[in-house]
């Protein structure tokens, strides 16, 4: 289909809300009315408005007004996707297939093409939707950082700001208590939360899912630092951290989502043992969704700003199964296909974890001598 034929665009936000979807939705649809005429449709709630038909049309008014407003005025869901829709029978959940109802309400509203917002969940099902035909440009989003192709998500930014402003004002109480302070972040199976909130706060103790540790190094590090004449010690955790050899802590198992695992709850469990190795007293502290909340930063506005425009141009220049990316410091794209089902992870040598361990940083696994 050429790009003039591009008429009718429905935008939706998938998987967990995050600071800058709102400045996306504005700038899709600002560029695509103002430069190419088009009609822009919100899709409520992510996939699940696409599935049960809460589509409409979006004026100028609607998406004025909110670049700097957090979460996102669609509303978002990360337990809707069409090819793998979880629905209650018989008081089980079981999965269904909910693809043709997704092509009709695209059919019924004229959509030529969507744009979908979302993280790893959400462009799997954008790389089914594909499959069926539908036009799709992705646009990545998550706090997690954790999609490939792409070298930064927005949100990003703006939940290390929120974390690190935590690890700052727990700092100064832990060093006023003599403490040992463990701060859960989230991030899932990837740890680039905890590392750069971490590191900007300078944390002692850095513990990531790429970096099994040992509880012995980490109380061992605690000790050190008492010695040094530090009473006290800050641990960023990333919910997915676990000890060489063991698993990750589970929060609970929501099985209405099809990713059903939640984390949380490795703060505790550290913070309990620590206590135990070193004698010293300790706490656990969970962020948990005050990071995905909040005005998104200046950056995170400009970078969804500059990506929601590229987006755009690819819809009118009809470049379709496309996802907007950062590559080498350069706005470009890549296919969906490339990425879904994949997700990026800290490398064992990422200059991020070489510049904490060269100021003394501990990551868990061995103490670095100071
Ligand atoms: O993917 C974003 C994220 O905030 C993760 O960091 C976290 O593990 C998860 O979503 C929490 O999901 P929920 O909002 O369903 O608790």
């Amino acid at each position: 289909m050429s790009s003039t034929m591009i008429r009718r665009v429905g935008i939706l936000t998938g998987g967990g809300d995050c600071p800058g979807l709102n400045a996306v939705i504005r700038a899709v649809a600002k560029t695509g009315m103002f430069r190419y005429k088009l009609e822009i449709f919100g899709i409520e709630d992510g996939y699940l408005g696409l599935i049960e038909n809460r589509i409409h049309p979006l004026s100028v008014s609607d998406v004025s007004g909110i670049l700097t407003v957090g979460g996102t005025i669609l509303g978002a869901s990360n337990k809707a996707n069409p090819s793998q829709f979880k629905v209650l029978e018989n008081g089980k959940w079981v999965e269904k297939d909910v693809t043709d109802q997704v092509l009709d309400n695209c059919r019924r509203h004229k959509l030529d093409a969507l744009v979908i917002i979302g993280g790893d969940g959400t462009m799997i099902g954008a790389s089914k939707l594909i499959d069926q035909g539908i036009k799709v440009v992705g646009v990545p989003k998550t706090i997690d950082n954790d999609l490939p192709g792409t070298e930064i998500t927005f949100g990003h930014d703006t939940a290390v700001a929120t974390g690190s402003d935590a690890l700052d004002k727990i700092h100064t109480t832990a060093s006023s208590h003599h403490r040992v302070m463990v701060v859960e972040l989230m991030g899932r199976y990837a740890g680039w939360l905890a590392l750069r909130s971490g590191l900007a706060s300078g944390a002692d103790v850095i513990l990531i899912p790429e970096i099994p540790f040992s509880l012995d190094v980490v109380a061992d590090a605690c000790l050190r630092r008492s010695k040094h004449g530090k009473r006290f010690t800050l641990i960023a955790i990333g919910e997915g951290a676990h000890p060489a050899g063991g698993e990750m802590v589970v929060n609970h198992v929501d099985e209405s989502s099809p990713e059903p695992i939640r984390l949380g709850g490795v703060a505790k469990y550290v913070a309990v043992e620590v206590e135990k190795r070193t004698g010293l007293e300790s706490r656990a502290i969970v962020l948990g969704h005050v990071q995905r909340g909040g005005t998104p930063t200046a950056f995170d506005r400009v970078l969804a700003t500059v990506l929601a425009h590229h987006a755009t141009e690819l819809l009118a220049a009809g470049r379709f199964g496309e996802m907007v990316v950062v590559r080498n410091g350069k706005i470009d794209s890549i296919p969906i296909k490339t990425i879904a089902g994949k997700i990026r992870t800290v490398e064992a040598d990422d200059p991020l974890i070489r510049s904490a361990r060269a100021v003394g940083t501990c990551f868990g696994d061995t103490i670095e001598e100071w």
